[in-house]
């Protein structure tokens, strides 16, 4: 359940349809990761539009190599704290790595994610057919789906390291193929991630539903970033997609309103941030 967050300007709740009539009318969604109702409530006090419990947490928070080690009760446990910290904005929640093996942990990931700990939507990786399945079954019984495809993380072996994806033809053929898969079996947004720009361009108009960036180029219909990243506080090396919005800015919530503003005006994501 949403908490009122009483000191967060009054604005319209966010859903998914509102963001897709977004995407319709051509205005710029944004969205951040989160992992607690105090960064919760920067996020909501900002107008970011969506909130997401990224699976990232277990790099950032946690402190791992990868999101492999994140389950699914990591996830219940750090949605809720954000839920609690957000009224308007609306809160998307990842299936952890394997939680999605087949229909019936698929079914029990997306019941916890939403019926337990307050999510709206739930993110699920690739389009694998068991993957399209379990969207299908979620969507049927309610459950919002976003889906993510390109660079997506819990594939980091199966990649052999955190690579751009879709750089050859028939990569990025399969890519927008995907993405197509993922919208006729009821996905309502989808992340892309880490992908050349004009791919990204391709799937962003490809489809009805809104596509989120990451590494994907400025013609995505929104952005998102790690929180860590964009106030500059990565351990190690800073993705190139990513920029730090704290530099500059003297508060969190003056940071996250200029990445709010740069997402809303295109000036963010550069030339710099974007692959070719
Ligand atoms: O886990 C996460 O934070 C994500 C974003 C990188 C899109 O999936």
């Amino acid at each position: 359940m949403y908490v009122q967050n009483a000191d967060a300007p009054a604005r319209k709740p966010v859903t998914v349809p509102r963001l897709q009539a977004m995407k319709a009318d051509g205005k710029r969604i944004t969205m951040l990761t989160a992992y607690d109702a105090s960064m919760a409530w920067q996020l909501e006090s900002a107008g970011v539009d969506v909130a997401l419990v990224g699976d990232s947490l277990g790099m950032v928070m946690q402190g791992h190599a990868s999101t492999l080690p994140v389950t699914l009760d990591h996830m219940v446990y750090h949605t809720a704290m954000v839920a609690r910290g957000l009224s308007a904005t609306l809160l998307v929640a990842d299936v952890p790595f394997m939680a999605d093996r087949d229909l019936v942990h698929a079914l029990e990931a997306g019941a916890r994610l939403v019926g337990e700990a307050g999510a709206a939507m739930v993110k699920i990786e690739g389009a694998a057919p068991h993957i399209l399945e379990a969207i299908e079954a979620l969507v049927a019984r309610a459950i919002p789906v976003c889906a993510h495809l390109g660079l997506t993380p819990q594939s980091v072996h199966k990649f052999g390291g955190f690579r751009i994806q879709g750089r050859e033809q028939d990569a990025a053929d399969r890519v927008l193929a995907e993405a197509k898969a993922v919208q006729v079996a009821g996905a309502g947004m989808l992340v892309l991630e880490g992908v050349p720009t004009a791919l990204g361009e391709r799937v962003t108009r490809a489809l009805s539903i809104p596509v989120i960036g990451i590494g994907a180029g400025p013609h995505c219909d929104g952005q998102v970033l790690v929180i860590q990243d964009m106030l500059g506080i990565t351990r190690g090396k800073r993705p190139k997609f990513s920029k730090d919005f704290l530099a500059g800015h003297d508060s969190v919530a003056a940071a996250i309103r200029a990445y709010v503003a740069d997402v809303r005006s295109g000036a963010f994501p550069a030339p710099e941030h974007c692959f070719d």
